[in-house]
């Protein structure tokens, strides 16, 4: 079956014609500090679902692509430096909702935002990320000036497809596999026949957002499965130490290399920036490959197995 899925575009906006979008909903996601199992002196972490007010006919995105947002005002490091454009520059954000909204009603745009702040080591605020407070910030009603969207890569399958798909998350990296989720169970864009895992990693198993959904997409459909990987809170049973994902997906054992040789497909989305060495490694144990890491990851990358959004 092919698929009504629309075309992959990319900068229809950009910085000097922007899209102004409606704040719709801002929903915040984790516990509040003072109930929250991360101790006080670690900070605080603080992750928002926006749900903006975007007609798909205007903004055609497919999930898996990001949107830019723009901060208002001007930022004070191009302003010391006497730059001409003294405007912020753009984030990036994941889209987290399926291509044609949650309810297909083809107008809204989803992000799932944490406010990336860094603290010392009493907890105390040392800096404060721009862009991302902004939005957090934001009220229902406001506006947001988005670019986008952006990246043709990380995508869905856009036929119908019989291999095994691995979502693996870190922290926010969780946003385009709630939207991606739901397109492939719910809404069915493409006939999917393969089996679906979510593995999912987070400092405090209050700060794994959206639990509810994907349990309730796990009691609903028999070919989704959700794990859990709390890096604090939980062992992994290889060398005692931080659970992470790469050792929730090492447990996977033998369904690796099936997924691997059946065209199966490996997402791979969060931070920190680079984590995605230790999965790939798992992946290379499973294959029992020769290839050194460049060449394994390229190939696999190459044959659309492996695809991957660090930041
Ligand atoms: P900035 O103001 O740019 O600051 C960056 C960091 O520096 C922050 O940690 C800040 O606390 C720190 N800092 C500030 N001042 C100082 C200083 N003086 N000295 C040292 N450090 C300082 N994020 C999400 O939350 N959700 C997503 O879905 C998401 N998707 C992404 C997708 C892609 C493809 C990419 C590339 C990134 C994505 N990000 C996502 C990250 C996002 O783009 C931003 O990088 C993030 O929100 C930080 O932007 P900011 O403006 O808040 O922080
Ligand atoms: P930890 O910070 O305990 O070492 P967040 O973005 O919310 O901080 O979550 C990122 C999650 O990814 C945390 O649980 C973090 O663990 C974990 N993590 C850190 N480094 C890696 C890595 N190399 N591979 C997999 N997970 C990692």
């Amino acid at each position: 079956m092919m698929s009504n899925l629309p075309e992959v575009q990319i900068n229809l906006f950009k910085k000097s014609n922007p899209l102004k979008a409606k704040v719709l909903k801002n929903i915040k996601l984790t516990p509040e500090k003072g109930s929250a199992k991360r101790p006080v002196q670690e900070g605080e972490t603080d992750i928002h679902r926006i749900i903006l007010s975007v007609d798909h006919n205007v903004y055609p995105y497919i999930v898996g692509q990001s949107a830019g947002v723009i901060p208002p005002g001007d930022d004070p490091k191009k302003v010391e430096k006497g730059s001409a454009d003294t405007a912020y520059t753009v984030r990036l954000y994941s889209i987290a909702s399926p291509t044609f909204s949650f309810g297909q009603s083809k107008n809204t745009l989803e992000f799932i935002i944490k406010r990336d702040n860094i603290y010392d080591e009493t907890g105390s605020l040392l800096h404060t990320g721009v862009c991302s407070n902004y939005i957090c910030d934001l009220q229902e009603g406001e506006e947001v000036i988005l670019t986008g969207p952006a990246g043709k890569k990380f995508l869905l399958p856009r036929e119908d497809f019989t291999g095994d798909i691995y979502f693996l998350a870190t922290g926010t990296g969780v946003a385009p596999f709630f939207g991606m989720t739901e397109e492939l169970l719910e809404q069915k864009l493409i006939r999917f026949q393969g089996n679906l895992t979510l593995i999912y990693g987070a400092p405090y198993s209050d700060e794994i957002v959206l639990r509810e959904y994907f349990q309730e997409m796990e009691r609903k459909h028999n070919n989704f499965r959700f794990i859990e990987a709390v890096s604090r809170e939980q062992k992994n049973s290889f060398d005692g130490g931080k659970m992470y994902i790469s050792h929730r997906l090492r447990e996977e054992g033998g369904k690796i290399p099936q997924a691997l040789n059946n065209n199966g497909k490996f997402f791979i989305c969060g931070g920190p920036k680079g984590m995605e060495k230790g999965i790939i490694e798992v992946l290379m144990d499973f294959a029992k490959t020769d290839l050194p890491y460049e060449e394994f990851k390229k190939d696999l990358e190459k044959k659309d197995q492996l695809l991957v959004e660090t930041y």
